[in-house]
């Protein structure tokens, strides 16, 4: 049996106390490093709509850039008018280890809260390997789930860049309002896993971006997939505005988040909740007001 090492649960863990603010205040940073924060996310407090629209910007200490954060994920981008946020999620590995002539996992638990779900229409769920059952499952009554993906090749001559179909990788769909999952791997053939270590040294399976994912023969035969962001690749997270839908949030003005004219507000289609923008002709960001301009 191999051993598992279950490195880390990230969760995502936030003040309890609320501060909300209808708009932002003067003052309040819309930028941190490269990277926009548009309104409804803000940097500080008075600044986001309210807290769990925070954002922390730190600078990292290896080269002194100004990065934006959501906990432990590094934050690439915002959009105010779609509604998602592209973030740097670790990858979990299950690599030979020759010295034992066993596997290792190295697995990470997500854990996303209210804003955030895991993008259906953005993501899909990939696993790299020549002999490996990437298995994704979700445990939680509302959104229970669970998914295999299995990929095989008896040699780097049988892979074929920009191909996931079961050679060497393997891909999925995944499903609507996903805000947790776990991954574990199994072996297809678990009878002699040595047989293709030799050329293939990891493993990995996650909840990728669909549309930055294609898949390179390096990702077998090198560790380019997990070096290339440091242990992380791109995920697409969808956020929302309350829980209600647009005809309950209309209701409640005071709290009605689409503040600018020209607006107009769309139930999420990833769950409860709803994301305003601006009317047709009209750009910029619904969430300021006077922000869609013509
Ligand atoms: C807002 O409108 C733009 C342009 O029509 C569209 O691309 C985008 O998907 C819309 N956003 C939402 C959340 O519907
Ligand atoms: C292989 O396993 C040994 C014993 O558990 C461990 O000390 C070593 O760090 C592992 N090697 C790698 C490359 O993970
Ligand atoms: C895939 O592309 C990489 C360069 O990104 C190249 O080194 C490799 O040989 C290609 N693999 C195949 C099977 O064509
Ligand atoms: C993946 O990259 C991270 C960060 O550089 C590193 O700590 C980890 O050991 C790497 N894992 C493998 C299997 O190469
Ligand atoms: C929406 O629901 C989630 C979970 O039920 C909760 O944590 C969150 O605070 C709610 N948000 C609002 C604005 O009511």
């Amino acid at each position: 049996m191999a051993p598992v090492l279950v490195l880390g649960a990230i969760v995502l863990m936030l003040n309890l106390a609320s501060i909300s603010s209808a708009q932002p205040h003067h003052g309040c940073k819309t930028r941190c490093g490269d990277v926009e924060i548009p309104y409804p996310f803000g940097i500080g407090a008075g600044c986001a709509i309210e807290q769990r629209f925070e954002i922390s910007c730190s600078r990292t200490a290896a080269d002194g850039i100004e990065r934006p954060f959501i906990n432990y994920w590094e934050v690439l981008s915002i959009s105010a008018s779609s509604g998602q946020s592209r973030v740097l999620m670790f990858i979990p590995t299950y690599c030979y280890n020759s010295s034992t002539g066993e596997m290792d996992s190295y697995i990470w638990d997500f854990y996303l809260v209210w804003p955030y779900r895991i993008s259906n229409s953005q993501n899909k769920f990939i696993s790299i390997g020549c002999n490996t059952i990437g298995y994704i499952y979700n445990t939680e009554k509302s959104t229970r789930y669970a998914t295999g993906c299995v990929s095989v090749c008896g040699s780097p001559g049988d892979l074929k860049n920009g191909s996931c179909v079961g050679v060497g990788c393997c891909q999925n769909t995944v499903p609507k309002g996903l805000t947790s999952y776990h991954v574990y791997f199994y072996d297809v053939d678990y009878v002699d896993v040595s047989n293709s270590w030799h050329f293939n040294p990891c493993s990995y399976a996650m909840v990728v971006e669909a549309e930055t994912f294609t898949f390179n023969s390096e990702y077998i035969t090198t560790k380019r997939f997990n070096d290339t962001y440091e242990g992380r690749q791109p995920v697409v997270l969808d956020w929302v505005i309350g829980n209600a839908t647009c005809e309950v949030a209309r209701r409640n003005r005071p709290s009605y988040a689409c503040r600018s004219e020209n607006t107009v507000c769309v139930d999420s289609s990833n769950g409860p909740g709803y994301l305003c923008n601006c009317s047709v002709g009209y750009q910029g960001n619904p969430y300021l007001s006077g922000g869609c301009t013509g």
